[in-house]
């Protein structure tokens, strides 16, 4: 890779600004070491040879909403695997999955949206969940699993993955819902993993993906693929795990506010360990259940509407 001057600190500010007004992310300092390494590849793409001309790309050059897309793939955390925060996923089978059966007994329909889903396996362990309980058989089924990164989206549409993302599944529900299968060209960069697993057709059919900006839902056209107005009211349970702790309190009232909109009155909403509601100081009309790892949206708004 060419040499390039190193990240000054007003371009890391002025990067940060733009991350934060683009998805609501929220960085210290500590990241500009990790822009400046991560950031180095995508000049060579455009000719560029400083991080100065770089910033100009992507505030004002006919590719930047592009370029800011994909330099978003790469500063932003993707970390997950199947069935992980075991105790909340209890949580979800024995209290809320019973709850939603019985609630929409009548219509036989279920709807959960995990909403920064990264590369499909929180929704697809959502599914799982559904099917394992036995309690939806012959209902309408519809899993929907949304993120920023397209990259991680296409990963999802695919359903692949690796050995390590099975690092919290018991290897009988692994052997139950995924097949061995060859690996695809796209995943190829990891030639040395041993095994690949694919989700199998009859969950994958319930599952749909697409790329969202949590932050910029109002925007229609930012939603290919995915009706979130056609939602809006009808979810049962969103999942929004480990992904509000990226952003900055600001983004994560809005974001917070826009999830509580598409949520059924009595639907259920999972934040990571670490995001508590109280923390993020929010007036949204919602009932904590077991420890804070659950949130409910009342029936009925309550008078004053606030935690
Ligand atoms: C650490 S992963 C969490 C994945 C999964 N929810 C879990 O808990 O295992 C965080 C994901 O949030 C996504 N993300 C961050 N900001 C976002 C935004 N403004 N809109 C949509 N997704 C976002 C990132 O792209 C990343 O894939």
């Amino acid at each position: 890779m060419p040499w390039l001057p190193p990240l000054t600190s007003a371009e890391f500010h002025e990067l940060r600004r733009l991350f934060n007004e683009a998805a609501g992310l929220s960085f210290d300092s500590s990241a500009l070491p990790v822009f400046q390494q991560r950031l180095a590849s995508r000049l060579p793409l455009h000719d560029l040879d400083n991080f100065r001309d770089y910033l100009r790309l992507l505030e004002y050059g006919p590719e930047g909403g592009a370029e800011m897309a994909a330099v978003l793939d790469l500063v932003t955390a993707g970390e997950t695997y199947f069935f992980r925060h075991e105790e909340q996923l209890q949580l979800l089978s024995q209290v809320i999955l019973p709850a939603v059966a019985q609630a929409n007994a009548p219509r036989r329909r279920i709807t959960i949206w995990s909403a920064g889903c990264s590369s499909g396996e929180e929704a697809y362990t959502a599914a799982i969940l559904i099917y394992e309980s036995g309690l939806f058989n012959g209902w309408n089924v519809r899993v929907a699993g949304t993120d920023l990164s397209q990259e991680r989206i296409e990963h999802a549409r695919q359903g692949c993955y690796f050995q390590g993302a099975f690092r919290c599944t018991p290897p009988a529900i692994r052997d139950r819902y995924f097949v061995t299968s060859p690996r695809p060209d796209s995943l190829s960069r990891q030639r040395h993993s041993p095994a690949i697993w694919q989700i199998q057709e009859e969950i994958r059919r319930c599952c749909q993906f697409s790329v969202v900006n949590l932050l910029r839902m109002d925007r229609p056209s930012q939603l290919p693929g995915l009706e979130l107005e056609a939602l809006s009211r009808r979810v049962d349970v969103i999942l929004c795990r480990n992904v509000l702790l990226y952003l900055d309190p600001k983004a994560r009232v809005r974001v917070l506010s826009q999830l509580y909109d598409r949520l059924m009155p009595g639907g259920f909403l999972l934040l990571g360990h670490s995001e508590s509601l109280k923390m993020l100081g929010t007036t949204l009309d919602l009932e904590s259940l077991h420890h804070d790892l659950a949130f409910r949206k009342p029936e009925r708004p309550r008078r004053g509407g606030e935690l």
